[in-house]
């Protein structure tokens, strides 16, 4: 007898009734179960709520796991454990990762920091740590790739690394300089290892020039014939826009610690970098320290500097890297990570959030002080759904005025909690939002409509020739490099508090606004705030266009208007400001009306 059986799949959509419940859609852990508030939507709208409940959980599916189009996400053995480590910790922690769910999430480089190494031999090959690897490095690299993980690497750029000057002699002599082509071929040919962190520390004592030593390295990885390697510049500054030719991210902070103002500095040093993130090509805010809570800090530094954070602090420390496509590394022991945290780094709407198919870091759209609203896209350029931080850097409480028009969104705009995974609500126009101290919301908005920006910060403009590397620091000494780029700087009397500076004076030290989006053709008044001490003369080239001369009176220091008027077409466009031969004034932004 043939036997028939039937799976009805139940429902993933179930309504209910919570007279005191607050949310019109709550979404379940792992994203798979969405449950309406009957008692918050009227009878009418059960069915727009249940595809609105849908699409929630469309948008709580897996991530593709390893893209190298968006950040990686995997783990880091420094944070924890500095040069301590061992096969046995980093094998440990690849196969609790396989299970205990944060593989799953996309949470799949196991990338071996600082320590693992022993200088090079007199042969000129890179010899692995007696001590902590005994059986060499082979038998790790294996083990992660046993569990379907990707192994990561680390080397620097010079002759030591980094840890060799904290005193840990193994790092002496272990360093790229003068080995880059037999070391890439150990790494990525014979051990196989899927990603590279390159240091600086031993760069930076030899003196050594930032493009010209990161481009060797990046030619050597090519050489071993291996396509699917990510490098990771780290300089602990912006290095430059060549970083975006040759690398996936690029390190623009000093170390992270596992402290509020650790994390509260890294964020306001990147808030402002947007315009160099493109796919595959990111700004690193350093490795993740969720997971570290006051108190309860386990790590092999433990010093002053590692205070630990609450768990306000932790969730605007992974929203923040979320939002603005960092890479996603946790430091701490996940061995043992502690519950609450795992379910803040597994949350699928945060993950997708950075794991965004447009690859986009969010810039700010309005600032208060300590107070930061910023946005992006999601999935869609210029579409009607758009991520949304409220982050109050500030010690005491703050009331966010959260304006559609600020968000270029415009009639009802459905609001969906991505930390709490709940639809909140709708609301027109404005609504208010208050933000304990240190910690941040975070939303996906979908809005009825989409409308044109009217305001371009000169701070979300791409400046082709920033740099963060300056005399201070080791390698560029060129003076007139230093001193003749343009970059971003506080500035009294500039919208949003900050301003584009030292523009001009060569031809590729311009300011361009890369994304004007116009929805529809027309005359456009383009306004440019500029200040200036004296009489200046800029030139405004849009989309690569013959440049319009543009002359601005000396403002005596302050912003004032300066109108331009020019037929756009509906689309896409680039707007640039430059001049090759002298000095430009102080760009604000620009609006379009
Ligand atoms: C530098 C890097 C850190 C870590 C250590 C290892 O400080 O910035 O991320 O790799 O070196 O020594």
């Amino acid at each position: 007898m043939i036997s028939l059986t039937c799976t009805v799949l139940a429902s993933a959509v179930t309504f209910f009734s919570c007279e005191k419940c607050p949310d019109r859609i709550k979404v379940s852990e792992d994203g798979r179960k969405a449950f309406v508030n009957t008692c918050r939507i009227d009878a009418a709208e059960k069915s727009a709520m249940r595809l609105r409940a849908e699409r929630l959980l469309e948008r709580a599916k897996p991530i593709r796991h390893a893209n190298p189009m968006t950040p990686l996400m995997g783990w880091s053995s420094w944070n924890t454990f500095a040069e301590h480590i061992s096969e046995e910790i980093i094998v440990g922690v690849a196969k609790s990762m396989s299970t205990n769910g944060l593989k799953e999430a996309g949470y799949v480089y196991v990338n071996i920091d600082d320590g693992f190494f022993n200088g090079h031999g007199p042969d000129g090959k890179l010899r692995f740590n007696p001590v902590r690897f005994p059986n060499g490095m082979k038998g790790t690299v294996d083990g992660i790739h046993a569990l379907g993980m990707k192994a990561g690497t680390y080397s620097d750029a010079g002759e030591n690394t980094c840890a060799s000057y904290g005193g840990d002699k193994s790092g002496i002599g272990a360093g790229l300089y003068g080995h880059d082509a037999e070391d890439c071929r150990l790494h990525f040919n014979e051990l196989g290892f899927d990603f590279f962190k390159v240091d600086y520390c031993g760069a930076a004592h030899l003196h050594l020039d930032e493009k010209k030593r990161y481009s060797e390295i990046a030619a050597a990885i090519k050489a071993t014939g291996r396509k699917d390697v990510r490098l990771n510049i780290c300089r602990w500054a912006f290095p430059g826009t060549w970083a975006a030719d040759i690398a996936g991210s690029w390190r623009t902070t000093r170390d992270i610690r596992a402290s509020w103002t650790s994390i509260r500095d890294i964020i306001a040093e990147n808030l402002y970098l947007s315009a160099y993130v493109s796919p595959g090509h990111f700004n690193d805010l350093d490795m993740l320290e969720v997971g570290q809570y006051k108190g309860a800090l386990k790590s092999a530094f433990g010093g002053s500097g590692d205070t630990g954070l609450t768990r306000d602090e932790e969730i605007t420390h992974f929203g923040m890297w979320c939002i603005m496509s960092s890479p996603l590394v946790l430091g701490c022991d996940v061995r043992n990570i502690p519950p609450t945290t795992r379910a803040l780094v597994t949350n699928p709407y945060l993950i997708r959030m950075n794991q965004d198919s447009l690859s986009r870091q969010a810039y700010v759209a309005v600032r208060d002080g300590g107070a930061y609203q910023l946005v992006k896209d999601a999935e869609k350029s210029f579409g009607t759904a758009r991520y949304v931080a409220l982050y109050n850097a500030n010690d005491t409480e703050y009331t966010f005025e959260v304006k559609s028009r600020d968000f270029d969104l415009d009639g009802e705009i459905a609001v969906f909690d991505l930390v709490r995974r709940a639809d909140i609500g709708v609301f027109t126009n404005m609504t208010k939002v208050t933000v304990r101290p240190h910690a941040a919301r975070f939303f996906l908005l979908d809005a009825q409509r989409r409308i044109d920006r009217k305001v371009y910060e000169a701070e979300t403009a791409y400046l082709t020739d920033y740099s963060e590397l300056d005399e201070s620091s080791y390698g560029s000494t060129d003076s007139c490099e230093v001193q003749c780029r343009a970059y971003y700087a506080e500035v009294n009397g500039a919208s949003g508090g900050v301003a584009a500076v030292n523009l001009g004076g060569r031809d590729s030290n311009d300011l361009i606004w890369r994304n004007v989006y116009l929805s529809t053709d027309g005359r456009r008044k383009l306004v440019f705030d500029c200040a200036s001490e004296k009489a200046r003369t800029m030139y405004l080239s849009i989309d690569g266009g013959a440049p319009v001369k543009l002359k601005v009176a000396d403002t005596a220091g302050k912003f004032v208007p300066l109108r331009h008027e020019v037929e756009l077409s509906a689309g896409v466009h680039e707007v640039r400001l430059f001049n090759p031969w002298s000095k430009i004034p102080a760009i604000d932004r620009m609006t379009i009306d």
